[in-house]
């Protein structure tokens, strides 16, 4: 046995205009793309805006349902729009925000295991790092990878 330890680097800012303008702008539409959220149950509302290597930035918002498994979260309603209508095109950057009763959460609300799996995914399909910043009020937190977020990510084709 050996033991071994994991390390995690990422970048935190205490605001906004600390980070690089392409950053700040897509800060800007994931706290927009909040405005989309249907979120009648949790009340929690969550957008997330994704950079594409082309330029678009793709907004995702959390959609909910009374049959609770069918809702969606932020994070998988934009990279899913993107798989759909941009198969080809890298995704760069994913900024999500999330907001409670309608107050930006203080500290950044993180993705579920779900759509770090499916962050995953697409990162390996276009062979490029996804980004990923993740906005509270207090502070934002940016990691350069989805590895970051999901160490030792399930991939079915390297069993
Ligand atoms: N939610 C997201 O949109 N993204 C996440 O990564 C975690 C949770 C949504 C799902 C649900 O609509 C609400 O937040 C409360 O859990």
């Amino acid at each position: 046995m050996s033991a071994k330890k994991l390390t995690i680097d990422y970048e935190e800012f205490s605001s906004v205009d600390e980070m690089l303008p392409g950053d700040q702008e897509l800060v800007k539409a994931a706290l927009e793309a909040q405005k989309g959220s249907y979120s009648p149950y949790s009340h929690f509302q969550v957008g997330a805006a994704l950079l594409l290597d082309n330029g678009l930035v793709v907004k995702g918002a959390n959609q909910e349902n009374a049959a609770y498994p069918s809702g969606l979260c932020a994070e998988r309603s934009a990279m899913f729009w993107a798989g759909a209508n941009y198969p080809d095109v890298p995704m760069d950057t994913l900024a999500v925000a999330g907001s409670d009763h309608g107050v930006l959460c203080e500290s950044p609300s993180s993705p579920c295991g779900a759509c770090r799996q499916v962050m995953a995914e697409y990162q390996k399909k276009h062979g490029k790092p996804l980004k990923i910043i993740l906005v509270g009020s207090k502070r934002i937190r940016k990691f350069k990878c989805v590895d970051d977020l999901l160490p030792f990510i399930f991939d079915s084709l390297t069993i």
